[in-house]
């Protein structure tokens, strides 16, 4: 089973439009955009309209397209300066989610590689990268499916799985990397309850998560990010599975913050803890998770929460939207791959190497 929606889709040839789920109305609102320009794209990244590691950097890819759309006439080193105007000014959207780099470098190297090649115009170029961004979109898909098929294998009916943030169908172009877990095992036949954490400030779990597994009828609980010690506790959880956007060498993983409070917590109560991500989520070349940029991000989120306020005026406030969870914490990574069991950089290597 499939979703109903999508989180964003190229409608259109060569002069199309990036159409995206606007994240920041659900669930009150399903509402999509249209965006026709770099700037809109590199906003809705920005605003969250769009979010989630994967989703950002397919959206990415196509904002680059967007981006040299009407120079397909003008001489090919212009094009290619448009190229590349166009990356750098996208990159600079969102800092921590490697997926946006890694879709913009693949970019780039389509560009630099097609432009040697004889006989080669700016439209010609400029169809190529629309035919790459496709791939991204299409990779991404297949990447989800195949992420939810090794997944479910660790889940067994009856369990009750945490998660945190939003990892879904509305994080990628496809059904989501730890909520395709679920859709998978339940797809199998499993009875599968799922403890969604609201995920303060900008409450991905309560609005997005809450909403997807709703949509694809699995069975929600919505906590506050400080209940889930106590569900812990109760026992009520079996397993916890979250997304991740960025993730070192030796596995330290970067996800939305209260991840490694939801760690250390897991281990105490002997939880098994995974991450749910595609290899493309992988920075290989940073060696832990202490090089990984955090992204901080308006206090206003904070005081100001959905337009109401919620803290005394002048108030300091620290706004850190990410957190990075020790590989020692992390029982499994599961990506389109298989599983790599307890991370190290030796066998996050041999498994990102071994394809
Ligand atoms: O700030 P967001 O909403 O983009 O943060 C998203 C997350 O932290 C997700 O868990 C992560 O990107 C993985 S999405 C498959």
């Amino acid at each position: 089973m499939t979703t109903a929606y999508h989180t964003l889709r190229w409608q259109g040839g060569a002069s199309g439009t990036l159409c995206l789920i606007d994240q920041t109305l659900l669930p009150e609102q399903f509402t999509e955009i249209s965006c026709r320009s770099v700037e809109q794209v590199w906003e809705a990244i920005k605003t969250l309209r769009v979010r989630g590691a994967p989703a950002i950097g397919v959206s990415a890819a196509y904002g680059l397209v967007i981006g040299c759309q009407s120079h397909r006439s003008e001489p090919l080193a212009r094009f290619l300066n448009r190229v590349k105007g166009a990356a750098d000014y996208l990159a600079t959207s969102r800092p921590t989610a490697v997926n946006l780099f890694w879709a913009l470098d693949r970019m780039r190297t389509v560009a630099n590689d097609q432009a040697i090649v004889e006989g080669m115009t700016s439209a010609l170029l400029h169809d190529r990268l629309l035919a790459e961004a496709a791939e991204i979109d299409r990779e991404d898909r297949e990447m989800c499916l195949a992420i939810g098929r090794h997944g479910s294998q660790l889940l067994k009916s009856g369990m009750s799985v945490l998660t945190h943030c939003n990892a879904g169908g509305l994080a990628t172009a496809g059904d989501g990397t730890a909520l395709s877990v679920m859709f998978a095992a339940a797809a199998e036949g499993k009875q599968i309850h799922v403890f969604a954490d609201e995920t303060r400030p900008l409450l991905q779990g309560a609005r997005l998560t809450s909403w997807e597994l709703q949509q694809r009828k699995i069975p929600v609980t919505l906590i506050c990010d400080n209940m889930a010690a106590q569900v812990m506790k109760e026992g009520r959880v079996q397993m916890v599975i979250t997304g991740a956007d960025r993730i070192a060498a030796n596995g330290d993983s970067a996800n939305k913050i209260g991840t490694y409070g939801v760690a250390v917590l897991a281990k105490y109560h002997g939880i098994p803890f995974c991450i749910a991500a595609p290899s493309s989520t992988f920075d290989l070349a940073i060696t832990d998770g202490s090089q990984i940029p955090i992204e901080q991000r308006s206090p206003q989120e904070i005081t100001h929460g959905f337009g109401k306020q919620t803290a005394p005026d002048g108030i300091a406030v620290y706004n850190p939207a990410f957190d990075v969870t020790p590989s020692e914490l992390i029982t499994a990574i599961i990506t389109e791959r298989g599983i790599i069991q307890s991370p190290t950089t030796e066998s996050v290597r041999q498994h990102l190497q071994g394809a």
